[in-house]
């Protein structure tokens, strides 16, 4: 069956089968491998996307189900707050291995993006579904605030 994907502003048709999960969509079929597997099951935020700009587990969510939406990796994020964000965990030196940082970042824009003041309640409720195995959380939250600060 062929499916529609708007990823990064553009569309992919591609001939999947409906469940497919959108991570292989966007890895195996549109080429965009900065989106990573983690666990497949939804715990880790490795392959954090947007799906209306909001973040979801590209692993767990079939293609069928984000049809007509539009889709957002790290490639393709450029809002005020991924720039900051970006910014923020440039000159933070936020990551160690990198794995689990597209989808740390994702989430991250996300929240700034509907919230630009978090509490560090609400980075917490935000973020604690991605998990860095070299736990790097003290210097996301830092790059969290800091981009924070630049975008109030
Ligand atoms: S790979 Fe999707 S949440 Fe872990
Ligand atoms: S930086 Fe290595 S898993 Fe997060």
């Amino acid at each position: 069956m062929s499916v529609t994907l708007n990823v990064n502003g553009r569309e992919h048709t591609l001939d999947v089968e409906p469940d497919t999960p959108l991570l292989w969509a966007i890895r195996d079929h549109i080429e965009l491998t900065g989106t990573k597997f983690g666990c497949g099951i939804a715990m880790c935020g490795a392959c954090t996307v947007h799906a209306d700009g909001n973040p979801v587990r590209s692993c767990s969510i079939p293609v069928v189900a984000v049809a007509g939406m539009k889709i957002t990796t790290i490639e393709g994020v450029e809002s005020s707050a991924a720039k900051v964000v970006q910014d923020a965990w440039e000159s933070l030196q936020v990551p160690q291995c990198g794995y689990c940082q597209s989808g740390q970042i994702m989430s991250a824009t996300a929240l700034l993006e509907s919230n630009p003041n978090p509490s560090d309640a609400d980075i917490d409720a935000a973020m604690q579904g991605n998990i860095c195995r070299c736990a790097t959380y003290p210097r996301i939250r830092a790059a969290i605030k800091s981009a924070a600060e630049k975008l109030g």
